[in-house]
């Protein structure tokens, strides 16, 4: 039996569900109530990945308010993979400012031994709010986007319906083993 330890980041801006889509993730539930983190918060998932690997996901849910703070190359440290986390505004045309700087600071400040980025993956959460239609519109967008910055993909996800959380994980758990 073989075990891994990997310590991964999930990080945005203020009030995207980064603390929603681990709860349901990691607990099985969703709350409607806004409590913003403070500084950082940890889960841990255990994941029978096959008959001979077991993965401990370590989960480090960075509060959005951080981009502003001087913390985020400690949190960042050791770290081998990433979610970054924002809402689609399908109001406007989508600049994802947030999340460029999200991913600059991260890039910046973290990467692999072998001094490569490390892997990212995009998702746009609280898709429940939206269309089928209106996600459709930013699909060539977004996959434009992902290119551009580099991350290793994205998926819409929704922490209140249960929409695409367990692919992503499971994607970016692929990824980090092939990485290995
Ligand atoms: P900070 O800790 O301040 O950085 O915020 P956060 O990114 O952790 O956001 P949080 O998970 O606390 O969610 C913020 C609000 O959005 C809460 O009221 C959640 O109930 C709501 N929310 C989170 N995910 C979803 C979702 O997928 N759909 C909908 N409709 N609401 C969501
Ligand atoms: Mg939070």
């Amino acid at each position: 039996m073989v075990e891994y330890l990997f310590k991964t980041l999930v990080i945005g801006d203020i009030g995207v569900g980064k603390t929603s889509l681990i709860k349901r993730y990691v607990h099985h539930v969703f709350g409607s109530t806004y409590k913003p983190t403070i500084g950082v918060d940890f889960a841990l998932k255990v994941i029978n990945w096959d008959s001979e690997t077991i993965i401990r996901l370590q989960l480090w849910d960075i509060a959005g308010q951080e981009r502003f703070g001087t913390m985020t190359r400690v949190y960042y440290r050791d770290a081998v993979a990433a979610f970054i986390v924002f809402v689609l505004d399908i109001n406007r045309n989508t600049t994802f400012e947030g999340v460029r700087k999200w991913k600059d600071d991260l890039d910046s400040k973290v990467m692999l031994a072998d001094g490569s980025k490390i892997p990212c993956f995009l998702l746009a959460n609280k898709i429940d709010m939206l269309e089928e239609s209106e996600i459709d519109a930013k699909k060539a967008q977004l996959d434009d986007f992902v290119a551009e910055k580099e991350f290793a993909g994205w998926f819409p996800t929704s922490a209140k319906e249960n929409k695409n959380i367990d692919r992503a994980a499971s994607e970016l758990i692929r990824t980090i083993i092939d990485n290995e």
